[in-house]
């Protein structure tokens, strides 16, 4: 058994866009996350289409053997988008103009209506729905009210714990706890945001937790060691 591995390639794009030139493609890195051993790719149309545009969704989303995760806020735009284009996933982020990455889960009491909206369409094209949310109990519980098939707990908290070699056990225990009472719902748990190596090592213990989705350090770690051997060893420590 093996935790299935989410390659986020956002940052590809955000390499290209720094020249405005095409290189490097999004989807041909896509491609290559997959043949060495990656389970699904992840893309983030942000409104401002900072990084990942239309294009690359069109494009990578065009290849039906790439398993593609679309990362998407609740608007009616993005809605729209993912039932043209259907992405075998969507996981449903909060989205700040001005925030350099997703800061936090979703606020799921705030947006219950618009998120109740978006995930019976996408459930109605039969895309895997994901929550976003920050490790809570609460969260968990009106995420399977909202009948979405899986929440994805944000360990960007636990990451900075870790990378900053500080005491972590609180937020694992908080973690772990969360994913048991999520699969005991009959959700799917995925875990994602700030984790290199060692936290991937750390999260990997927990059982309950079926996919991370990685993605600033990988592509980082990619630079220096290559795609190919950094997946792998992502693939490594992911196995059970
Ligand atoms: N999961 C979600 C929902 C995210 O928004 C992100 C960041 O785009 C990630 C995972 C990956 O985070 P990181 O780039 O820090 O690995």
């Amino acid at each position: 058994m093996s935790i299935r591995l989410g390659v986020n390639i956002d940052h590809v794009a955000t390499i290209r866009n720094a020249r405005g030139e095409k290189h490097p493609e999004p989807l041909i890195i896509a491609k290559k996350a997959i043949k060495y051993g990656a389970d699904s790719i992840t893309i983030h149309l942000r409104e401002d289409r900072r990084h990942i545009n239309d294009n690359d969704l069109k494009l990578i989303s065009s290849v039906k053997s790439i398993p593609l995760n679309l990362e998407m806020a609740t608007t009616s735009e993005m809605l729209k988008i993912a039932i043209k284009f259907k992405p075998k996933f969507v996981c449903i982020v909060p989205e700040k103009r001005n925030e350099i990455t997703t800061e936090g889960g979703l606020n799921l009491k705030k947006n219950l209506t618009k998120l109740k909206k978006t995930i019976k369409a996408l459930n109605q094209n039969n895309i895997r729905t994901s929550l976003f949310i920050n490790p809570s109990k609460k969260d968990i519980q009106i995420s399977n009210l909202l009948k979405a098939r899986c929440v994805e707990l944000h360990t960007g908290n636990i990451s900075n714990q870790i990378k900053k070699s500080k005491k972590y056990l609180n937020d694992f225990k908080k973690i772990k706890n969360c994913a048991i009472y999520a699969k005991s719902l009959g959700l799917e748990v995925h875990a994602g945001h700030g984790m290199d190596y060692k936290t991937a090592k750390i999260l990997s213990k927990i059982d309950e937790i079926e996919e991370f989705n990685i993605g600033h350090f990988l592509i980082g770690e990619s630079i220096a060691s290559g795609l190919k051997k950094t997946i792998s060893k992502f693939k490594k420590i992911l196995k059970k």
